[in-house]
């Protein structure tokens, strides 16, 4: 392995999170439903940061456009509802927001992370969500105290895959290139991190072929155990 890593930097939603928990939930509101409205609620939250990035991407003090995530995944679910013809009545959209808040993270999670923290290695998130958000997460999925920094997007205003968004990484914490990892189950996250040239390992949970735009992954696993595999959890 890759005994050259000491730096381990994690994207959140859909690699530490299960975004499409939230289907539960809705599923419950909605019945039969819940599966389509947690798809299309992710990819419209997914399509906003981009519109927003890609209309002013070089604004000095971020995106003229910029909202929060937390406000970003609030309009992306309201959209999905409308789009459903599902009821989007505030009541239901604050019970869903509510889920998103404490959304459960992958099972394999918290021994991975821990195994990580122990070997001595620096363990970042570099998220597209805010701060609170992102606090809130770590906090509920009991995983607070093992990262030495969880970085979000406020103070820079814009969203991954913007360069400078991978930039915060090295801002936080000014190690060389090819001693950080980053770790996304994101296909247009790695591709992106790609495209900035770190090194990165795809976490494959859906069984997809990886985008066809760029350059692959360095690694590849299914989930996070697929980072134990390289040695990484020995120190
Ligand atoms: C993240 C998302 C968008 O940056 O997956 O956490």
């Amino acid at each position: 392995m890759p005994s050259d890593f000491d730096t381990f930097v994690f994207d959140a939603y859909g690699t530490l999170f299960d975004v499409y928990s939230v289907r539960v939930a809705a599923d419950r509101i909605y019945p039969g439903r819940g599966e389509a409205l947690a798809k299309l609620w992710r990819d419209k939250q997914v399509e906003y940061t981009r519109l927003i990035s890609l209309a002013d991407p070089s604004g000095a003090h971020g995106s003229r456009h910029y909202m929060t995530f937390w406000e970003i995944t609030e309009r992306a679910l309201d959209f999905s509802l409308r789009a459903l013809g599902l009821d989007a009545s505030r009541k239901h959209q604050s019970e869903l927001m509510a889920q998103y808040e404490r959304l459960s993270a992958f099972p394999e999670v918290l021994p991975v992370i821990t195994k990580l923290h122990k070997a001595g290695h620096q363990l970042f998130i570099l998220s597209n969500g805010n701060q609170a958000m992102l606090d809130k997460a770590v906090t509920s999925a009991e995983l607070s105290g093992l990262f030495h920094r969880v970085i979000g997007v406020d103070a820079l205003r814009q969203f991954k895959i913007l360069p400078a968004v991978y930039d915060l990484i090295f801002q936080a914490n000014p190690v060389p290139r090819e001693r950080v990892l980053f770790i996304s189950s994101n296909g247009w996250d790695v591709l992106g991190a790609n495209w900035y040239g770190l090194n990165t390992f795809w976490v494959n949970r859906q069984g997809l072929p990886f985008e066809t735009l760029g350059p692959v992954p360095n690694f590849t696993g299914r989930d996070l155990g697929g980072l134990l595999a390289l040695g990484a959890g020995q120190g």
